[in-house]
């Protein structure tokens, strides 16, 4: 299927994991793709190996903003996807009691300032034409409060409320630029191995990790990249300040649901 032809398409945080996903989603769906992350190896690597374009980006540089703004003044899609967990380099407390201010800060530099930057770039490259898609990659996090996680959980959380005011900004204004957040549960992706690990041990903690997941497995980066395009395509154009989650069904029931 050809669903994206003749679209341009930026993603950030493309080298790798979910957004490598939609990369190469968006390219076998035709469109033109920009492929962006702060890592410039692997964002090139893959860019050369699906046909696309790679401009390297930190999402939370303003001025690494301003020069795509320069380098791609027009645009149909916006995937702000790049995020962090803050326990990249390894364990780190997040809890409220805590957090350390500028542990807190550089987690909300990257998911939150940079999604802010990506919908303000876009609206800007797409108001022209009047017309575009945004997706904001959250989390289920953003939906639930996650004690050991705090400045991760409140980020993802902006990130929904924020795609809905940019769904309604752009309404006001009468463009068909439409904004809406997806949110995985458990997905598949290089973001897990601080904590899966290697050894005998890791097929354990990985079903314990999923164990209340209704679907009883992690999900695939490929299985969010596809609700990614449907919301990137014409198929959805009534579809704005939506929220959609892609989580086995995680978030559909809760403690409080009868056995
Ligand atoms: N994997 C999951 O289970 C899961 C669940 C819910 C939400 N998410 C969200 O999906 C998105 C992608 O996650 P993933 O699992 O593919 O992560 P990942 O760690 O595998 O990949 C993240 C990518 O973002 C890039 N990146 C990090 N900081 C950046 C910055 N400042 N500027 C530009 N690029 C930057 C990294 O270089 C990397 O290529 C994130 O927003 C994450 O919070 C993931």
């Amino acid at each position: 299927m050809q669903r994206l032809s003749g679209k341009t398409c930026v993603i950030t945080g493309a080298a790798r994991g979910i957004g490598s996903a939609i990369a190469r989603r968006f390219r076998a769906e035709g469109a033109d793709v920009i492929v962006t992350d702060r890592d410039e190896a692997g964002g090139s690597a893959l860019a050369a190996e699906i046909g696309a374009s790679f401009i390297r980006l930190d999402v939370g540089e303003e001025g690494d903003w301003l020069r795509l703004a320069a380098l791609v003044p027009r645009l149909d899609v916006m995937v702000n996807n790049a995020g962090v967990t803050g326990f990249e380099d390894g364990p780190v407390r997040h809890d409220p009691e805590h957090a350390r201010l500028e542990d807190w800060r550089a987690v909300h530099r990257v998911n939150l300032d940079g999604t802010f930057l990506g919908c303000r770039y876009a609206i800007g490259a797409m108001k022209a034409a009047g017309s575009g898609s945004i997706i904001n990659i959250s989390s289920r996090s953003g939906m639930v409060g996650i004690p050991a996680a705090a400045a991760y959980a409140a980020s993802k959380a902006a990130i929904r409320n924020h795609t809905k005011t940019v769904a309604l900004y752009c309404a006001e204004q009468g463009w068909k630029i439409r904004c809406n957040s997806i949110h995985p549960g458990a997905i598949l992706t290089p973001m897990w191995e601080p904590m899966l690990g290697d050894g005998p041990g890791r097929e354990a903690r990985m079903a314990a990790l999923v164990a209340d997941t209704p679907l009883r497995r992690f999900g695939m980066p490929e299985e969010v990249a596809a609700v990614a395009a449907m919301l990137a395509s014409d198929e959805a154009t009534y579809v704005t300040g939506a929220e959609l989650h892609v989580d086995g069904g995680l978030l559909a029931g809760s403690a409080a649901t009868p056995g």
